[in-house]
């Protein structure tokens, strides 16, 4: 049994990484921005330094084995290049997605270290430069910066025992990837949690689909 911490269950691909982990027998520490009565979850904001700190005196001495930081945002969505990706958006974005991140992995850390454990980064494909189809500049490049952090980060816990890799969840139906999308939030999870399952010191630094596809950065 390992446990896991995983950003944003309240919904989406979170809620089913939570609900599978769950039932696979593992000890799940959930967080959300808002934490609904009866609920267990961890309040986190990902870009609220005060909830973010709180966060990590939450969590001061438990060991986590697995962090999956899935937390995220689109908010630029169908916009066009003429009137759309308000300077609002951009910061927004970013902190969420790439800040958000670093923010998160920043305050989990002494509990990772601790387990030499591992740091799964839901990404997309959408950052990858070989795979640069235009529009959605911010969610875009706010995805290549994340991936990026996770290739540095994976350098620099080496010497901890860390292992860290970025993930395309595939194209989901949740609220974000919206009902035309390829597979349901199960499938997605199934394929996460299998991957984030073989991660290790000889892999950190991957870049992959929730099926194992290799993600070109
Ligand atoms: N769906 C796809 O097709 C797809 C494809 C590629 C990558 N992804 C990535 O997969 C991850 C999950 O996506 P999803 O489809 O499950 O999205 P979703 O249904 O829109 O859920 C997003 C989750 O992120 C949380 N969140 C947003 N801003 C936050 C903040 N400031 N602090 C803490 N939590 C915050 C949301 O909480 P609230 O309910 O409070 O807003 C929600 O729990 C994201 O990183 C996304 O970029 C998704």
């Amino acid at each position: 049994m390992a446990t896991y911490l995983i950003t944003g269950v309240n919904r989406g691909i979170g809620a089913e990484l939570a609900k599978q982990a769950t039932a696979a027998g593992h000890e799940v520490i959930g967080t959300s921005r808002v934490v609904p009565d009866g609920q267990d979850w961890l309040q986190l904001d990902v870009t609220d330094p005060k909830s973010v700190a709180r966060f990590g005196r939450d969590i001061e001495g438990r060991e986590i084995d697995i962090l999956i930081c899935n937390a995220g945002v689109y908010l630029d969505k169908g916009q066009n290049l003429d009137t759309g990706f308000a300077l609002d958006l951009w910061a927004q974005g970013m902190a969420v997605n790439v800040a958000g991140v670093f923010a998160t992995i920043q305050a989990t850390l002494p509990n990772i270290c601790k387990s030499r454990g591992k740091i799964a980064v839901i990404s997309s494909q959408m950052g990858s430069n070989a795979r640069a189809k235009g529009g959605s500049y911010i969610y875009r490049a706010s995805k290549a910066a994340v991936t990026n952090l996770v290739s540095n980060l994976a350098v620099d816990l080496h010497g901890d025992g860390v292992a860290l890799g970025s993930y395309h969840p595939g194209w989901v139906a949740t609220d974000m990837g919206g009902s035309a999308a390829d597979i349901n939030a199960e499938t997605s999870a199934k394929g996460l949690l299998e991957r984030i399952d073989i991660l290790s010191m000889e892999t950190t630094g991957v870049f992959e689909g929730y099926d194992g596809a290799e993600m070109p950065f």
